[in-house]
């Protein structure tokens, strides 16, 4: 289902264009059809949003750029870990929020892929909000982040925390849902100490949606 939509959101790339490389296991399926397309002569630059994406970008042979060299994006392809109706999104299962939602805000086109079972109807429900906060005082700032009623736990690999490229910590709060999730992701970023959180809001054109069925495309 995951390899199905991220082949789908592919069809719209373009000769010639800049390209935002999203972080994750469904945007690696596009990777690996961009790489095909590049072998038979597709020419693009690929903005990655993380260390992971860079290297899988690499081994494909897609050529590589930054957002000083070339800061209009054409088109973000990336995935997701909760979409709601309105598509609003959670992100950062994969600890890549903050570079991702950079390139989201500075891309003329932004298309999610997923596998169906991310649609939710309402944001928080079945996935944490992944917050990247710097290290230092990060046990006030998850205090601080409680008080919006989560449960917070630091994000740990194999009983480390869990370092992000940017090289801080993330806290994933636990909702039981997000009501409010355009104030929630203001009232987030206003803690001292918090570099970004997970909800992206408004930033999607369209996701496209891997199903049993097949692809659905929803549309802002
Ligand atoms: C990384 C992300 C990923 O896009 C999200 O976690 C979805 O990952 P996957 O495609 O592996 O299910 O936000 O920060």
């Amino acid at each position: 289902m995951k390899k199905l939509a991220a082949e789908k959101a592919v069809e719209y790339v373009e000769n010639g264009m800049t390209l935002g490389l999203g972080t994750g296991s469904t945007v690696e399926y596009a990777l690996k059809k961009l790489g095909e397309m590049v072998k038979n002569g597709l020419d693009i630059k690929g903005i990655p949003t993380s260390m992971r994406t860079r290297k899988i970008a690499k081994e494909e042979n897609i050529s590589l750029t930054t957002m000083e060299e070339n800061p209009e994006i054409d088109l973000t392809i990336d995935g997701a870990d909760e979409v709601d109706s309105e598509l609003n999104l959670i992100k950062g299962g994969g600890g890549a929020l903050t570079r991702e939602k950079i390139v989201a805000y500075h891309s003329k086109r932004e298309i999610i892929v997923i596998d169906e079972t991310k649609v939710v109807k309402a944001l928080g429900i079945d996935f944490p909000l992944p917050v990247e906060v710097v290290k230092y005082g990060w046990s006030s700032t998850k205090n601080k982040l409680e008080e919006f009623g989560c449960n917070v736990k630091l994000r740990k690999i194999m009983g480390d925390p869990y370092i992000t490229d940017n090289s801080n910590y993330i806290l994933d709060c636990e909702f039981v849902r997000i009501d409010d999730p355009e104030q929630l992701e203001v009232d987030i970023n206003n803690i001292p100490g918090v570099v970004e959180n997970g909800l992206f809001i408004g930033l999607t054109d369209d996701v496209i949606v891997g199903s049993k069925q097949g692809i659905k495309t929803l549309t802002r």
